[in-house]
């Protein structure tokens, strides 16, 4: 702990409160206070949440053992062209093409991610193109992945950056095919569906940052999220009928603090000590909370034989490095090489659970057809991008009065264009294969 006192006087009880529970916490304080803030979709209070410092109790692994392989097996066959690449691993490479789509011709890209729009002055974060080691990973190509989904409902499922991977997706596609928005829930973007009438294909797009029922923290409510580990969130799962793929995404709203459930017992807590409930990491949780769903997904569909593809795309490393709120916490302009950085510690560890609950899930899968399902694994290409991120460009131009004393700064989400686009281009490349 850092020898001086991190709160002023401006500070609320809430926030003191998080100051002593954050002394249990994994997350250094930074973290937790910026992920309050990006996560939870709640108007910043810059004032409440300053002189943070970084009191990092977290520690990263420095070991990193292989996980199980991520290739697909067919029931019958392994694919070759599968044997022989992995868009895991690899590397950034200069490449002047540039993305397919800018913001000027993208109308679904969120505010916050409109990096270019709201004032971002480096543009060679858009440079890059992900060359995996055994192979090259084609250009996006809209009218090869509209024909793979004709007449087909394809749900993102989970928390923002299903969302930002979605919006990228639409920009890609928006290229050669104008989507109308069919379906809004109210004001809010958590729940919204599109239809391209050229080749009859939905996206919907559906908030449930655990996958499992539940209640978000929020500012007006507990500070704290409620998990029913045991039950999936009918409110994506009601829907399953009408769906053919579901891209899942999880992840960072896990590691704030929460109360588990369980068979409606108490499993234990993550940073709610005044509970008196047994203080456990998010672990176990997050495998709970992954298997509950994929086990829904089969029952309710594979096993009354219907046919579903579902993908989960593994973490995508957040980069805050330095005081969140200052200007420079994530103001990288280049990616790092692939020797700089390897996946580990929280990040690698929430990759693995990802991996092998998929895999444990093929395996209960295996005696259904109609089922294909495989990791988006995204979490080595993502821990390159340090660029990537909006940074201070979440908002406009937050330097236009010279550098502020405090800047919120967005080191989660990823610019649009960007290199979540890149997701979008292997995601295309598995659905090929599976073709
Ligand atoms: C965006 O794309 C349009 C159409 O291709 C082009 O006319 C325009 O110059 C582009 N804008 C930027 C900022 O690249
Ligand atoms: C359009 O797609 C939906 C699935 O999203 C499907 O149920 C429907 O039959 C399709 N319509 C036609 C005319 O093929
Ligand atoms: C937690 O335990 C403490 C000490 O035993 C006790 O004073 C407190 O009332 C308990 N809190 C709850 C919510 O049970």
């Amino acid at each position: 702990m850092g020898s001086t006192n991190p709160f002023n006087d401006n500070l609320s009880s809430f926030n003191k409160k998080f100051f002593h529970l954050t002394l249990y916490s994994l997350l250094p304080i930074s973290l937790l206070c910026i992920y309050l803030i990006l996560l939870s979709l709640t108007p910043f209070a810059p004032t409440k949440l300053l002189h943070s410092t970084t009191i990092s109790t977290y520690h990263y692994s420095s070991t990193y053992s292989s996980p199980p392989s991520t290739s697909f097996v067919g029931k019958n066959k392994v694919y070759d062209h599968e044997k022989s690449c992995d868009y895991s691993n690899g590397d950034w490479v200069s490449d002047m093409r540039g993305p397919l789509y800018n913001v000027t011709t993208c109308g679904t890209i969120k505010e916050s991610e409109r990096c270019i729009t709201n004032g971002r002055p480096d543009l060679g974060y858009l440079y890059w193109r992900w060359k995996p080691s055994e192979c090259n990973l084609p250009r996006f190509e809209p009218n090869t992945f509209l024909n793979l989904i004709k007449n087909k409902h394809i749900a993102f499922v989970g928390d923002s950056l299903a969302r930002n991977q979605l919006e990228s997706l639409l920009c890609m596609l928006s290229t050669t095919s104008t989507p109308n928005l069919v379906y809004q829930d109210g004001k809010s973007n958590k729940f919204r569906k599109w239809h391209f009438p050229s080749h009859n294909a939905t996206f919907s797009l559906y908030w449930s940052p655990f996958l499992v029922h539940g209640v978000e923290r929020s500012n007006e409510g507990n500070y704290y999220n409620t998990m029913f580990l045991d039950l999936v969130n009918e409110r994506w799962a009601k829907d399953i009928d009408q769906m053919d793929m579901i891209v899942v995404s999880t992840g960072h709203w896990f590691l704030l603090p929460s109360i588990y459930y369980e068979s409606d017992l108490v499993l234990g807590s993550l940073n709610c000590p005044e509970f008196n409930h047994t203080q456990i990491d998010f672990y176990v949780p997050l495998r709970k909370a992954l298997r509950t769903t994929l086990n829904s997904i089969i029952e309710r569909k594979v096993a009354k034989g219907n046919r579903i593809d579902v993908i989960v795309k593994t973490f995508s490393p957040a980069h805050f490095e330095g005081d969140w709120d200052k200007a420079g916490t994530c103001s990288k302009t280049k990616p790092y090489r692939k020797e700089e950085k390897i996946v580990g510690g929280m990040d690698g560890e929430i990759r693995r659970i990802e991996i092998e609950e998929v895999e444990s899930a093929k395996t209960k899968a295996n005696k259904f057809e109609g089922i294909r399902i495989e990791v988006l694994d995204v979490t080595k290409l993502a821990l390159l991008r340090p660029d990537g991120h909006p940074g201070p460009y979440m908002n406009p131009f937050p330097f236009a009065n010279g550098v502020p004393k405090y800047v919120q700064n967005d080191c989660v989400h990823w610019c649009l264009p960007g290199p979540i686009d890149t997701w979008n281009e292997i995601f295309v490349e598995m659905m090929k294969r599976w073709e």
